[in-house]
């Protein structure tokens, strides 16, 4: 199995149009310690012809543009591409607003869990994607579902969605709505982590996850590799940094310091290959200098960047 990473920042990408924090203004200054990034998507492939993709980012077209594996074959018809499917694993803006740039008619599958599909189905902007061609399947929790089946049976690819603590998408919470209460109106299946297979290895895609809960442990013990929520470092790092007024708790994001964050909490685990994708323009990790991202590094993880491709 292919995976390769179209983008590895959470939304606004690295650098922010309108931001001119510390790791912004490096990125568009071209400085070597923080790399540009765009936003979080993953492209897997079981046979490198055929590739699905996880989450569809507002930079989709570019992410497509920037990699072969993703282009339309020479010897095809006039119009093709290897995309057969685009799974999303929330709501968020940087999630979906990709899947735009997939209108002109081409056959697709979308897996959602059906709250993200009523999502969609409320935005008739959506409907650009012609319903006739492109199918929106919803997904059962910890169901295995077929995602890809050569003739042959040689090339598979099933995923398992699970619910993982997190929120509903950023426009669709109502301070308004008394009703909605503290979770602001979220339910199972707002928030999903993805397990995916080619029939003989998986791995595990959480790029959006509140807490890590027992039940999330038990999934990720023993797994060959996990991609996990990298928005934050700390938990006020943006309110620090004057950039927003929110903590990570209150954007559905765990951070990777502290005694409740993802480093501690996955630290005992046997993990083959730990990365953290989606992240935020204000994590000092971004920074190949930094202390912290020495401090993630001892600690056996990888930090993702635009154009990394593993084998499983
Ligand atoms: C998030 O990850 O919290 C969202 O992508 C935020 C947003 O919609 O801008
Ligand atoms: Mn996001």
């Amino acid at each position: 199995m292919i995976i390769y990473v179209l983008g590895s920042a959470a939304g606004g990408g690295v650098p922010q149009w309108n931001c001119r924090g510390a790791n912004s203004a490096a990125a568009r200054a071209g400085s070597s310690a923080v790399k540009p990034r765009t936003q979080s998507s993953l492209a897997v492939s079981p046979d490198g012809r055929r590739w699905v993709l996880l989450n569809a980012s507002p930079d989709l077209r570019e992410q497509i543009g920037n990699t072969p594996h993703l282009h339309p074959d020479l010897n095809g018809p006039p119009r093709n591409s290897p995309i057969a499917a685009v799974v999303l694993t929330n709501a968020d803006v940087d999630h979906v607003a990709g899947l735009l740039t997939l209108r002109e008619g081409h056959p697709l599958a979308i897996l959602a869990s059906s709250r993200v599909l009523d999502v969609l189905k409320a935005n008739p902007i959506f409907n650009v994607l012609d319903g006739e061609k492109v199918r929106r399947l919803p997904m059962q929790m910890n169901r295995w579902v077929e995602v890809l089946r050569s003739n042959d049976g040689l090339c598979q690819l099933d995923i398992r969605p699970y619910p993982v603590p997190g929120k509903i998408a950023l426009y669709l919470e109502d301070p308004e709505d008394p009703s909605a209460g503290p979770a602001l109106g979220t339910s199972e299946g707002d928030t999903i982590g993805l397990e995916i297979s080619d029939g003989k290895r998986s791995f595990h895609y959480i790029p959006g996850c509140a807490r890590v809960d027992a039940a999330l442990t038990d999934r990720l013990k023993g797994s060959p590799l996990v991609f996990f929520d990298g928005t934050l470092f700390t938990d006020d790092e943006l309110i620090a940094q004057g950039l927003l007024a929110k903590t990570g708790q209150r954007m559905g994001h765990i951070s990777m310091s502290g005694p409740q964050g993802s480093l501690s909490a996955l630290s005992s685990l046997d993990i083959g290959r730990r990365v953290f994708i989606h992240i935020n323009n204000s994590n000092p990790v971004l920074r190949q200098d930094s202390n912290e991202r020495a401090e993630v590094e001892r600690q056996g993880w990888e930090i993702a960047f635009d154009g990394m491709e593993l084998t499983l």
